[in-house]
C-alpha cells in the first residue's frame, strides 16, 4: 500500500510518499520520496511561530513540494490533459481560502496522469488552525481529483511513531511489534503529557501539564537569556556545556509537582524562577547562560523521570516511549537510557532518531497506515482540531 502524506501543523511544510508492506511480523515502511520545508527562520524574526504567517508560508510551498515528492519517488509521469470543468470547480471550492495552492494543483493535475497511490494521510490536529487547514484541504483536493481515501491523523500519534521505528537501511524503516500497556512521554512545544497506550489507536491521557508546555518553556527561558528562538537546542547546548565544564546547576531551582501524587506537571512557576533569578544578576553572562541552563534542564528532566517511574509502576506497563520535539534533548534521553533499565530491567525503551524528533511527513504516513489498518471509517467532514486530543 502507498500513502501520500501531508503535515502542516505547526512551521514545517512537510510531504511524503510511503510505501508499506508487513514481513515476518514487522511493517515495513519504504520511503519513496520525502520533502519538507522550514519555516524556523522566518519564525526566528519574530521569536516564535505567528499562526497566519504560517498559513501563508504553506499555501505557497506545498504545491511545489508535492510535486517534488511525486518526482522523487518517479510518481510523475507527464501526460497533458485539461481537467473536467466541473472538477475546477470544486477543486476552487475546496481551496478557497488558499488560491496559490488551487493555481499549482490545478497545473499538477493537469500536467500528470493519476498516481499510483492508495490512499492521502493529512494531519488534522492538534496544531495551528490556520496552519492546518492548508494541508487539510490539499489532501481533500487530490483525494477528490483521484478518487482515492483520505485518512485524517493525529499529529501526536506521529510523533509515537517517529519514535519505534528503526532504520533498515537508507529511507527504510521498520515498525516492530510494540508491547502493550506501553508509557508515551510527549514533550513538544504544545505538548507535555503522559499517556497509556492500551494498543495503537486507544490511548488514556494519565497526565498533562497544567500551563505551559515543556518545549514552551525551553524557548521562554532561552528568550529571557538572550538565546535565539527556538531555544531547546539553545538552552541544551548551554547546559551540556556547563556540564562539561563542570559549572554547577545554580540556581537551586524547584521540581514543580514532582510529589503531587498524580501525572500532572506545571512549569509556569519555575520559569518565574529563572525570571527572579535572571532579575538579580547585573548582566547575564555567558557562565549565568551555562549554569541556569544546566539548572533549568535538570529540573525539567527530574519530574519527568520521577512521573515516568511512577506511571511505569502503577500502570505495569511494559513499554516506555519518548516522543515530541524536545525528547532531541541529550540529557533527559541520557538520564532516561541510563535510570530506566535499572528499576525497570524489563522495560522496552524506545527514542526517537534525532533526526525524527522534528516535525516529518514520514510519522504520518505510518500513523495513517495504522490506522487504515484498523479500518476507522473515512470522514466526510475533516475539520483542522487545534486541540484534538489523543483520546479522541
Ligand atoms: O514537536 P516539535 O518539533 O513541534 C511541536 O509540535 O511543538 O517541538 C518543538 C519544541 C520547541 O519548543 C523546541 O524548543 C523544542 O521542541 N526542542 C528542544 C530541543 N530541540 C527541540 N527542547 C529541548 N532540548 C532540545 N534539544
Ligand atoms: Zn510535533
Amino acid at each position: 500500500m502507498k500513502i501520500l502524506s501531508i503535515e502542516t501543523s505547526c512551521d514545517e511544510t512537510a510531504v511524503s510518499l510511503v510505501e508499506f508492506h508487513t514481513e515476518n511480523n514487522l511493517t515495513l515502511a519504504n520511503v519513496l520520496g520525502n520533502k519538507l520545508y522550514s519555516q524556523v527562520k522566518l519564525h526566528a524574526e519574530f521569536g516564535g511561530v505567528y499562526p497566519n504567517l504560517a498559513k501563508r508560508e504553506h499555501t505557497k510551498n506545498l504545491g511545489p513540494l508535492i510535486l517534488e515528492t511525486l518526482r522523487e519517488a518517479d510518481h510523475y509521469k507527464e501526460l497533458m490533459q485539461p481537467l473536467p470543468p466541473t472538477q475546477i470547480i470544486e477543486l476552487e471550492k475546496i481551496l478557497k481560502r488558499e488560491p496559490e495552492l488551487f493555481t499549482d494543483l490545478v497545473k499538477l493535475l493537469t500536467a500528470i496522469e493519476k498516481p499510483e497511490i492508495d490512499a492521502i494521510a493529512v494531519t488534522e490536529g492538534p496544531g495551528l488552525e490556520p496552519a492546518l487547514w492548508v494541508g487539510i484541504n490539499g489532501a481533500r483536493a487530490l483525494a477528490h481529483a483521484w478518487n482515492i481515501p483520505l485518512i485524517p491523523v493525529n499529529h501526536m500519534e506521529g510523533h509515537l511513531f517517529s519514535s519505534v521505528l528503526t532504520a533498515t537501511e537508507k529511507s527504510a524503516y521498520a515498525i516492530p511489534p510494540v508491547t502493550f500497556p506501553a508509557l508515551a512521554l510527549l514533550i513538544s512545544g504544545g505538548h507535555t503529557e503522559l499517556v497509556k497506550i492500551n494498543a495503537w489507536g486507544s490511548y488514556t491521557v494519565l497526565g498533562e501539564t497544567r500551563d505551559d508546555a515543556v518545549g514552551e518553556a525551553f524557548d521562554k527561558v532561552a528568550r529571557m537569556l538572550g538565546l535565539s528562538y527556538p531555544g531547546g537546542p539553545e538552552v541544551s547546548k548551554y547546559a551540556d556545556r556547563a556540564r562539561a565544564k563542570n559549572i554547577p546547576a545554580t540556581p537551586a531551582l524547584p521540581r514543580p509537582m514532582l510529589k503531587s501524587g498524580d501525572f500532572d506537571f506545571s512549569f509556569s512557576g519555575l520559569k518565574t524562577a529563572v525570571r527572579y533569578h535572571i532579575d538579580t544578576l547585573r548582566e547575564v553572562t555567558e557562565k549565568n547562560r551555562e549554569e541556569i541552563s544546566r539548572a533549568f534542564e535538570e529540573s525539567v528532566t527530574d519530574v519527568f523521570l520521577e512521573k515516568s517511574k511512577k506511571a511505569l509502576k502503577e500502570h505495569g506497563m511494559k513499554t516506555f516511549i519518548m516522543g515530541g520535539g524536545v525528547s532531541a534533548n541529550k540529557n533527559l534521553r541520557e538520564t532516561f537510557k541510563n535510570e530506566l533499565p535499572r528499576s525497570f530491567p524489563e522495560i522496552s525503551l524506545y527514542l526517537p532518531e534525532i533526526s525524527l524528533t522534528t516535525d516529518n511527513a514520514v510519522m504520518i504516513a505510518i500513523a495513517g497506515y495504522f490506522k487504515h489498518l484498523r479500518r476507522e471509517k473515512d470522514p466526510s467532514n475533516l475539520v483542522a482540531r487545534g486541540t484534538l486530543p489523543l483520546s479522541a
